[in-house]
């Protein structure tokens, strides 16, 4: 496997796609909540649920990207003070945000392909988004649509639970602890300590 970056950074695609999907994801979450628990004309909230639907599925596609992208470039070793407790606690926040990149999108894709209105999915208004068979050629979709819209809800809340905790740990050790964590995921930002290179 490739080695990490010289001067202890992420790499610049590593660098994109985390901030461009934790972007996605701030816009998920405000559009899914906006959608689920206020009150808007029909056509206004048939937008926001295509908007919703569009950029989930974009955070699917590249979860695989980035998840490709994490197995063949591993991320710059952890400070060699960090206690081993901090340590499995970084590393069990960051597989679990992996795993919500997946599973999040997954579970909005089935309780669409289960819901009852069977609504289609045009992606930004150009790409058809084919439900997924099984679930959109139920006899009964009413229950399963209710258990899948739950189980996405609750998990949405789950990963912002979760985003909150990494933001708060990454603050932490920018403020508090004064090391590299925050700076060498940041964009065009040298690590604490480290001189610029002019190619970075
Ligand atoms: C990382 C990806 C995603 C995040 C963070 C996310 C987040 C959310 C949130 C916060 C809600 C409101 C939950 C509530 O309080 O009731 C929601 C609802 C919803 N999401 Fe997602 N979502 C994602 C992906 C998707 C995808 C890919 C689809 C479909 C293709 C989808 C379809 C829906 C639908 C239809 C609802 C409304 C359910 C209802 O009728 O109450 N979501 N989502």
């Amino acid at each position: 496997m490739a080695s990490a970056q010289p001067g202890n950074r992420y790499t610049a695609v590593a660098v994109f796609l985390h901030w461009i999907m934790a972007l996605g994801i701030l816009a998920l979450v405000v559009i899914g909540l906006t959608m689920a628990h206020v009150k808007l004309q029909p056509l206004a909230l048939f937008k926001l649920y295509q908007l919703h639907k569009s950029i989930g599925i974009t955070i699917l596609l590249a979860a695989f990207l980035r998840l490709a992208w994490r197995l063949a470039h591993p991320p710059p070793a952890l400070p060699a003070s960090m206690p081993p407790v901090e340590r499995k606690a970084a590393e069990a926040t960051h597989l679990l945000l992996y795993a919500a990149l997946f599973v999040l999108p997954l579970t909005g894709w089935a309780l669409v392909s289960a819901a009852v209105l069977n609504i289609p999915t045009v992606l930004y208004g150009i790409i058809p988004w084919p439900h997924l068979p099984i679930l959109s050629t139920l006899h009964n979709k009413a229950p399963v649509e209710h258990v899948l819209t739950r189980t996405h809800a609750y998990l949405a809340w789950a990963l912002i639970a979760l985003v909150t905790l990494h933001a708060a740990a990454a603050l932490r050790h920018h403020f508090l602890l004064h090391d590299d964590i925050l700076t060498r995921i940041l964009p065009g930002r040298s690590p604490r300590g480290a001189n610029r290179k002019p190619s970075q």
